[in-house]
């Protein structure tokens, strides 16, 4: 790690007095850092506005996204946070959770004949972090492998930008446009094609997970399209239900194809999924 650089806005700086820090990402209108510092371990998020180009419309939302991310965080009683404005947009931070993702967990399962079948007591560790949020009410929305942090004690749902279930600053707040198609219910992919939004619901959560316990056990999307398909070709073929001919091994395997069900009303609850999978 390096010295801090000027990048991190003078608030957060303050607020946290780094001794270091390292770029984590930077793409699609978000920077993540990495802060350590003498009050603790940090990420901080800096958005910023996505400009138009000949493939993409301008998304000016994902400069609004840490500053809304953070106030979900406080609705949700997470108090070593914090958020607010600099020149680009808004930035928060919040505490660094340490550990490898859901995708890089199961890395070893998805080699070929591969004798390392998917640990069943990390599916439940993401599905006890995605129940807590459900137990008071909420939607995450954006349920991917990558926002799934496999701690030592306990498993971390992060990237809470676009959850709801309480209220929202209005300066702050932007419709649901979606989410990474690959993890897109089909409800919702249908919805966004038809109005360009949609409503985020628990049940569509549970497609999510379904789709992201699927590709990290087998490195397969459930759903069939070419990987340089336009996003609107991408959410017809989940509208439609295109499902992939694949399978995660055994019982496992059996529980992700109900999660994945069509008609949300076939997919079970997240208490539903802790109980089988306990019983495995
Ligand atoms: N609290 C945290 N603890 C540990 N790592 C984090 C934390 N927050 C973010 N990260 C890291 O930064 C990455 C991007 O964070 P996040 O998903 O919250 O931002 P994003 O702007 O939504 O990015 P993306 O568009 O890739 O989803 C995560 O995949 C993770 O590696
Ligand atoms: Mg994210």
């Amino acid at each position: 790690m390096s010295g801090s650089p000027p990048e991190l806005p003078i608030e957060v700086l303050d607020a946290l007095m780094p001794t270091s820090v390292r770029l984590v990402t930077n793409r699609r209108g978000s920077m993540v850092w990495e802060v350590e510092s003498g009050r603790g371990h940090y990420a901080v998020k800096l958005g910023y506005p996505i400009e138009a180009t000949a493939d993409w419309p301008a998304q000016p939302w994902t400069a609004l996204a840490p500053a809304r991310e953070g106030a979900v965080l406080h609705r949700l009683g997470f108090d070593d946070c914090a958020y607010g404005e600099w020149e680009r947009g808004t930035w928060n931070f919040q505490p660094w959770h340490e550990g490898p993702d859901l995708y890089k967990m199961w890395e070893l399962c998805r080699r070929r004949d591969s004798p390392i079948a998917p640990n069943v007591g990390v599916a439940l560790e993401c599905v006890s972090a995605l129940a807590e949020l459900h137990a008071k009410g909420w939607v995450h929305g954006d349920v991917q492998p990558a926002h799934f942090i496999i701690g030592l004690e306990r498993t971390h749902l992060i990237d809470l930008a676009l959850a709801r279930g309480g209220h929202i600053p209005k300066g702050y707040d932007f419709p649901f446009r979606g989410c990474l198609v690959h993890y897109e219910a089909p409800e919702i992919a249908r919805s966004v094609l038809a109005t360009g939004e949609a409503k985020p619901t628990q049940k569509a959560d549970i497609y999510a997970l379904g789709a992201s316990l699927l590709i990290s056990a087998t490195g397969w999307r459930a759903v069939e399209y070419p990987d340089d398909a336009p996003r609107p070709v991408q959410r017809e073929a989940v509208a439609a239900g295109k499902r992939r001919p694949v399978k995660a091994p055994g019982e496992l395997g059996d529980l992700i194809e109900v999660m994945l069900s069509h008609a949300p009303e076939d997919r079970p609850t997240i208490y539903e999924v802790g109980k089988a999978l306990y019983c495995l």
